[in-house]
């Protein structure tokens, strides 16, 4: 109430990039000492043995994580498990460092509940990454690993510089994921085509990171490219799980609320309430075609935990977000997983592993 009240009309008058430096620096101060996490834990933090779950070997306390994009360099690991977060993923990261595309990068359409990203891959670079992750974290951290954003020649030297992205942190945090799905690059999605995407994974596989490594899907996929996408991870038993989905970057399909002004001529994908729809319907065909061989990551247009909970009947085992936080506030993630555990109660599961795909036409693999 009062961050939808008072804290975000005023934040939102400022600029969207301006807000998001500004909130990554008060978490990082907030993260730097044990008093001030004592103070952010008890208002935030919830558990529940209900939302614990192992996944690939990896323990996460709850299935609501930081997607790929919010802490891009890593400066939050330390306050996020107070704000409630089972896990984050930070990245996208690439081999080398990227100052971004040219603003404006951020643009909010709240009568949508969506922002227009055009960051095109801002980020520190592999090699300061790597350092900063060195220590010891909390809660699981997912590493995303990107193509470097720029015009590369050939075929060989695109997949030359993601090796050498994954190389660089294959040794850091829990898992690994290849965001094969960033709109707003030199080649945008490129590497959905299952060709390419074959030669990436084939390049990948020779780094033989012990990591479970997830893909990042875009939620423009059809139905089709989703099951060629699923036939060529098929080839490789390293991947273990699909993150679905990334921004919306095909605005066609889109029947926006917010006046034209606000988003015509403003470059990048939308995030929010317009992914939900995609993404489910994405999350539930992975989990029915393949649901015994990966685990399945919901992501897009999360606010409440009634979307959470659609999102874990239809197939998805972990969940990520960003719009629904900057939306709702950090008060959000608790709101979350206690409104699951309620909805668990509701329906006479004891734990969220339980609840998984079952809107779905598969059983539950355990
Ligand atoms: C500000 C912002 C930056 C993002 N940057 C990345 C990124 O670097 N890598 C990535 O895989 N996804 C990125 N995304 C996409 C999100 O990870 C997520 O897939 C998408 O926003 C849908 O989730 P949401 O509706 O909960 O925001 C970004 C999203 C936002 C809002």
């Amino acid at each position: 109430m009062i961050y939808e009240w008072i804290v975000r009309p005023v934040l939102f008058r400022f600029d969207p990039e301006f807000v998001h430096d500004m909130t990554v620096l008060a978490g990082r101060i907030g993260g730097s000492n044990p008093i001030t996490r004592a103070i952010i834990r008890t208002a935030f933090s919830y558990s529940n043995p209900a939302l614990e779950q192992e996944v690939c070997g990896v323990r996460f306390p709850n299935p609501i994580g930081l997607a790929a994009g919010f802490d891009k360099d890593c400066k939050l690991m330390h306050v996020l498990p107070d704000v409630g977060f089972g896990y984050e993923e930070v990245g996208s990261i690439t081999a080398e460092p990227y100052e971004g595309n040219p603003n404006p990068r951020l643009t909010r359409l709240p009568e949508d509940k969506s922002i227009i990203v055009y960051y095109g891959l801002k980020n520190c670079g592999a090699r300061v990454l790597r350092e900063r992750l060195k220590g010891k974290h909390c809660i699981p951290i997912g590493v995303s690993v990107a193509k470097t954003n720029k015009d590369f020649k050939t075929l060989n030297a695109k997949i030359a510089d993601w090796k050498e992205g994954v190389q660089l942190l294959k040794e850091r945090g829990d898992y690994i994921t290849i965001n094969v799905s960033c709109p707003n690059t030199f080649d945008p999605e490129n590497f959905n085509d299952p060709k390419l995407l074959n030669q990436l994974l084939k390049g990948i596989g020779e780094l033989k990171t012990r990591k479970p490594i997830f893909i990042k899907l875009s939620a423009d996929l059809t139905t089709e490219q989703l099951d060629s996408i699923i036939d060529v991870c098929d080839r490789y038993s390293f991947v273990k799980g699909l993150i679905i989905a990334n921004l919306v970057k095909d605005r066609k399909k889109l029947k926006l609320k917010s006046p034209k002004h606000m988003y015509e001529g403003r470059k990048g994908g939308l995030s929010g309430k317009i992914v939900k729809p995609y993404a489910l319907k994405m999350v539930r065909h992975a989990y029915e075609r393949a649901g015994d061989r990966y685990v399945i990551i919901g992501c897009g247009g999360i606010f409440t935990a009634e979307d959470a909970y659609e999102f874990i009947r239809n197939g998805a085992t972990l969940l990520q977000l960003i719009t629904g936080m900057i939306y709702g506030g950090p008060a959000t993630i608790k709101r979350i997983n206690k409104g699951l555990v309620r909805l668990l109660e509701r329906d006479g599961y004891t734990s969220i592993s339980e609840a998984v795909g079952a809107a779905t036409s598969r059983q539950r693999r355990l």
